[in-house]
């Protein structure tokens, strides 16, 4: 399995947030507290699409199940449909399975033209049984009214000391038990998204499993050679 699918965080307590506020939101939205279409903006790789696709799983508690609030990325939906009625048909089917709203999740949602973010403007305000929750790394090409129906959360890159956390969970799941200080340590100068942290993990792991053959592979053949001085 790839590195950064096996290590990808599961619930919402596993994903790093820079500002508690947005934590705290995102909290609050996964217990069904705020209805209000969320807009998560930023640049890449700060976790807003796992985000999105764990609120929503948290937001359906008991009733989720694979294949009920698969995300849509924004132009792949534009290709194959012209109208909301897909979304529409995924929040009846989350309701019938007994939530309360539906709800679902549009990525690169300033990949939808300017008439698809009309008619999506149109959609909200016709039907109030859902929530969207969408994300972009590009706010200011999202029309300005369809903008203002949605909560944006403007969701930014983790400190080095907040990337701590991770790095010591996914070394532990990788039977490299490390401690806080040695992940500070580690990752002195790190910079850069979550994906590039998964890469510069995996590299670390390898690495680090490399070494640990090194020092634990028992000398062989030449070595014993050298021992008898015999070679035989
Ligand atoms: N804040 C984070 N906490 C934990 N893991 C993260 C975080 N950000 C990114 N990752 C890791 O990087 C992967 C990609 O993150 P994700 O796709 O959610 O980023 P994104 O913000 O949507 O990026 P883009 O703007 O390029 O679409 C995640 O599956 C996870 O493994
Ligand atoms: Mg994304």
């Amino acid at each position: 399995m790839k590195f950064d699918k096996k290590h990808r965080p599961q619930t919402l307590n596993d994903v790093i947030f820079a500002d508690v506020d947005v934590k705290q939101t995102l909290n609050e939205y996964a217990n069904n507290q705020r209805d209000k279409h969320l807009l998560l903006y930023g640049p890449k790789g700060t976790g807003k699409s796992v985000s999105a696709q764990l609120v929503l799983k948290e937001r359906m508690g008991v009733n989720w199940q694979a294949g009920l609030g698969d995300p849509w990325n924004a132009a792949a939906y534009q290709a194959k449909y012209d109208s909301f009625e897909p979304a529409l048909k995924q929040w009846n089917l989350q309701h019938s399975m007994g939530s309360d709203m539906g709800c679902s999740v549009f990525d690169e949602l300033d990949q939808f033209t300017l008439p698809m973010q009309h008619k999506l403007r149109a959609f909200i305000d016709q039907c109030e049984i859902g929530t969207i929750i969408a994300t972009t790394n590009n706010l200011h090409l999202i029309d300005g009214p369809l903008k203002d129906r949605f909560r944006p959360l403007f969701v930014e890159y983790p400190s080095v000391e907040q990337w701590v956390p991770r790095v010591v969970s996914v070394m532990e799941a990788e039977s490299i038990p490390i401690t806080a200080a040695q992940a500070a340590g580690l990752l002195k100068g790190f910079e850069g998204s979550g994906r590039k942290l998964d890469d510069w993990m995996e590299d670390l792991v390898f690495r680090l499993k490399r070494f640990m053959t090194q020092v634990t592979t028992p000398p062989t053949q030449p070595c014993a050679q050298t021992i008898n001085g015999s070679g035989k």
